[in-house]
């Protein structure tokens, strides 16, 4: 079986569809591990509602990313699980160098507008303020930079003429709920191959 963690800083919505996709047993991939940044999110007692093992790794003293004890605890925790590949799913860190080079080309991240556009945060907001007609989610791989890794995949949804940052932030949240269960069993599917 495939095995992979779940690192998550918030309400963890996007967990929750892996944790309902994943969950039949039908595929031959299991979320095994939820590691969040805050101690009281929700994807944590989600993890627990599914009977995921989880566990708050405190951050120390740096806003944007993790200190460098925390995120080899992070790894320690991972390769404990036997994870074969990770998946972030509003995870609001820089990740560093312990865990890209724990885990080269295997960590996923879901970024809600069509990248290249809009990296960084809030890209709802960024999308209605710049007045695009056309907004939606991507998946993909992460290196170094913020939100530049190789593209898995994306959903595209138009941005109507009344929407605000908000409604436009809760019509792409449906369409990452489809998409990355959708990536990341195909993402599970090459591992299995062995490709
Ligand atoms: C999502 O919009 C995702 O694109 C971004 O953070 C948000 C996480 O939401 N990276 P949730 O915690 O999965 O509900």
């Amino acid at each position: 079986m495939i095995r992979f963690g779940v690192l998550g800083s918030g309400k963890g919505s996007n967990f929750r569809a892996l944790a309902e996709a994943f969950q039949t047993g039908v595929l031959d991939a299991q979320p095994v591990i939820v590691l969040s940044d805050v101690e009281h999110a929700g994807i944590l007692d989600l993890a627990r509602t599914f009977e995921i093992p989880c566990h708050f790794v405190a951050p120390g003293p740096y806003r944007t990313k993790m200190s460098p004890e925390a995120e080899i605890e992070i790894v320690r925790l991972l390769r404990d699980a036997q994870v074969d590949f990770v998946v972030l799913a509003g995870y609001m860190r820089v990740i560093k160098e312990p865990l890209l080079n724990a885990f080269p080309g295997r960590i996923l991240n879901i970024h809600p507008s069509l990248l290249p556009a809009f990296r960084g945060l809030e890209a709802w907001r960024q999308a209605v303020e710049a007045g695009v007609s056309e907004a939606g989610c991507t998946v993909h791989l992460v290196d170094a930079g913020v939100d530049t890794g190789t593209i898995l995949g994306q959903s595209r949804i138009p941005v109507l003429p009344d929407d605000t940052a908000e409604s436009l932030h809760a019509r792409i949240q449906v369409a990452e709920h489809e998409l990355y269960p959708r990536i990341v069993r195909e993402f599970a599917d090459h591992l299995q191959a062995g490709e």
